[in-house]
């Protein structure tokens, strides 16, 4: 078998592309299809052309990983789909799997497109901060439309084959096997003249309000970037240039993308949350249980976000909670965030029905008895944690995974009040958990791999992205957020206001910074975390300016107030007595504030971020920066496009990173300094422990 495969069908030549896993447009791929071209177009006999993917897909795109060779070296798929598109002979794109980026251009620069009817197709290049770059911005708008054309390349979303047939992307669906409906597709096709070529068509549909609405929407969905303005740009004109100015135009606008520093982060994250799934030592042979039932402590936010998951995926969970009225009221707030759904139209009334269905609750955690997994997700106390998987330990039967949605406290103590620390496993869920993608995956110093795989291989199925984690106090991204709250709480005692701090994370693409943040999540518990570590540290009760705002009982959003006012839209104003306390309180330190600028704001809120995240790395609390990013970016809305904190900080480099935070007076940690000193980066790092 070669990468490129040419069988002949009679009077049909079948150029079949094996680039497993996923036939990317890899190099050799090129040349083996221009060979099939050449054997086509010298050989009389042949009449017409099929071009198929081996395996589990068509071609699902440019190889991301060639994106950083020198020109020269990468492999060229704008001039093997120049060639296709002037090939004199009818050639058919024979679709399964995903057609995407790259392998939708091939198939549009076909004559035709035929496709099995579960067959995806889509442009996702937006989603790596680039754009179709081998004429998908100026052939897809002149055969489904310029507003079609524009909804597709803006989401990145595939569409499936039925409604690729519905808006004659595809010319036929084949039934049954696709490479023999292709070929007599093909036989039908073959003599058609003159051949009708894609770069030959014309937009229909534009009128100048689309671009305009196209221009104010991607101020919303993708503030901050620059690649879907170049869509834009690009689709405009598909419909008012000819064929070949938008053509050289793409490829120009392409390089300025994926040279950038945006489709550089873009592209770290899309492989950072595929080696986050990994985990050294893990194979596909490590047994995993079948998870067909799980118990869940606790009907509270949590324990109701996290059964929602499960009742999503079609398993059957149950719900344990103390006193009836608390159980209740999860149920009802369960039904409630469904019924929601429905209204909006995401859900029918059945599946509702059939969700809630799937739903016991119970007094009982001798109900759990039969539960593969059993996760806990009650209020954060060590002592409450030990008394359930004491009573789960005696409950649950063997082989049954226990787990804790702790988000700080340590798994190994949880786990050792059981008899079987082996099976416990910390599964940290972030709030709302129905929604939020991220799942820290908690592995105790007894966990076993088995507990672990099936762990990660749950978060595949309830679409939640696993990242291992390690036990320490907060994880990884509950650790780096409370010294970047250190750090912002810090900046607003020297001098700064909070809305100038979380104005610096709105500019760096943030939907919240520290302050709305902490509000949000109610300033109580920061403040009980900071109570308790002064206790556990034998210090004094803390005393800082937010602990002020809170004793005056301004708790955050829940209270209608914290450090801002809210308004019924839940947008913040600042609030004058938090201003004069806040000026009190430095005044009492002697503390004379000073005007902070934005270069500051950033640098010390990102690069503590990062220098916590260099230390988590050096303790082996996470395997790889890349995962921190995966972290950031699903459990805390740090950009992907800014790479994730440490994706962010290898863009500075590091070396200015460390300098920067000596400069403000902190300590870089000893990897970050050891990198800046070598000149590496995390990335390089990632690469070199085998992990990236
Ligand atoms: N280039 C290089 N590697 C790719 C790749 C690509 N386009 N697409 C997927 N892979 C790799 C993944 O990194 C992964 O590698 P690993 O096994 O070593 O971790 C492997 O293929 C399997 O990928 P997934 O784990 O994602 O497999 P799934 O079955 O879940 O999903 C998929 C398959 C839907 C094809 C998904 O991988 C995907 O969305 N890929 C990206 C597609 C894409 O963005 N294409 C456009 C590329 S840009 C382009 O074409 C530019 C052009 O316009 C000029």
């Amino acid at each position: 078998m070669s990468i490129v495969d040419q069988t002949r069908e009679g009077d049909v030549l079948v150029l079949t592309i094996n680039n497993p896993p996923v036939n990317a447009f890899s190099p050799g791929v090129p040349e083996g299809l221009h060979a099939g071209l050449d054997a086509a177009e010298s050989a009389g006999e042949v009449r017409a052309v099929v071009i198929i993917g081996g395996g589990r897909t068509f071609i699902a795109g440019a190889d991301i990983k060639t994106f950083d060779l020198p020109r020269e070296q990468a492999p060229d798929l704008r001039g093997f789909i120049s060639r296709l598109d002037a090939f004199p002979k009818p050639t058919v794109a024979a679709i399964h799997g995903t057609a995407l980026g790259g392998g939708l251009e091939v198939a549009l620069a076909c004559t035709y497109r035929v496709a099995v009817k579960d067959a995806q197709m889509g442009l996702p290049e937006v989603k790596l901060g680039v754009l179709p770059g081998a004429g998908g911005t100026q052939r897809l708008p002149r055969v489904v439309g310029v507003q079609k054309a524009l909804e597709m390349m803006l989401s990145g979303n595939p569409i499936k084959a039925t409604e690729a047939k519905d808006l004659g992307l595809v010319d036929d669906l084949v039934e049954g096997d696709l490479r023999s409906g292709a070929v007599e597709f093909a036989r039908a096709h073959a003599d058609a003249r003159p051949l009708p070529r894609v770069s030959e068509r014309t937009v229909t549909d534009a009128v100048p309000q689309v671009f305009g609405a196209a221009r104010q929407g991607i101020l919303k969905t993708h503030r901050g970037q620059l690649s879907p303005s170049l869509i834009v740009d690009l689709a405009e004109m598909s419909a008012t240039q000819p064929f070949a100015v938008g053509w050289d135009s793409e490829a120009r606008l392409f390089m300025q993308a994926k040279d950038s520093p945006q489709s550089r982060g873009l592209r770290h994250i899309f492989f950072a949350e595929r080696e986050a799934g990994k985990v050294p030592g893990l194979t596909k042979d490590t047994p995993t249980t079948d998870v067909r039932q799980v118990g869940i402590i606790g009907a509270g936010t949590m324990g109701g976000g996290i059964a929602m998951n499960f009742l999503n995926a079609g398993l059957p969970v149950t719900i344990v909670e103390t006193a009836q009225e608390a159980l209740d009221r999860g149920l009802s707030v369960i039904r409630r965030n469904y019924e929601n759904t429905a209204k909006k139209g995401r859900l029918t009334v059945e599946q509702v029905e059939q969700r809630m269905g799937l739903l016991t609750p119970t007094l009982n955690v001798e109900d759990l008895a039969d539960a593969d997994l059993i996760i806990e997700a009650v209020f954060e106390n060590m002592d409450v944690k030990k008394d359930i998987f004491t009573r789960l330990d005696a409950v649950a039967k063997p082989g049954a995974i226990l787990a804790t949605n702790t988000s700080t406290l340590d798994v190994n103590e949880i786990a050792s009040v059981t008899g079987r620390p082996e099976q416990v496993i910390g599964l940290h869920f972030f709030s709302p958990a129905n929604v939020m993608k991220l799942l820290e995956i908690v592995r105790a110093d007894k966990t076993s791999d088995s507990v672990l795989a099936t762990c990660l291989a749950l978060a595949r199925k309830i679409k939640k992205v696993g990242v291992v984690v390690g036990v320490c106090d907060g994880f990884v991204g509950n650790r780096m957020i409370h010294r970047y709250g250190d750090e912002a709480r810090k900046l607003v005692e020297e001098g700064a206001r909070p809305q100038d701090a979380d104005a610096t994370m709105h500019a760096l693409g943030l939907p919240m910074g520290p302050f709305e943040m902490s509000d949000m999540a109610g300033l109580d518990i920061g403040y009980a975390i900071r109570a308790h570590q002064a206790k556990v540290r034998g210090e004094p009760k803390p005393d800082g300016w937010l602990d002020r705002i809170v004793e005056t009982g301004r708790k955050g959003q829940k209270t209608g107030g914290g450090i801002y006012d809210y308004d019924e839209k839940r947008r913040p104003s600042p609030n004058a007595d938090v201003q004069k306390l806040i000026e009190d309180h430095r005044a009492e330190k002697g503390i004379r504030p000073r005007e902070i600028g934005q270069e500051e704001l950033t640098e010390r809120l990102v690069y503590s971020l990062v220098n916590e995240g260099a230390k988590i790395l050096e303790e082996g609390i996470a395997q790889r920066a890349g995962d921190i990013d995966v972290i950031y970016i699903y459990g805390y809305g740090f950009p992907a496009y800014r790479g994730g904190p440490m994706g962010y900080a290898d863009e500075v480099g590091l070396k200015n990173v460390a300098a920067a935070l000596e400069k403000h007076g902190q300590t870089p940690a000893p990897l970050l300094k050891q990198l800046a000193e070598e000149g590496g980066t995390f990335a390089a790092w990632d690469r070199q422990k085998g992990r990236g």
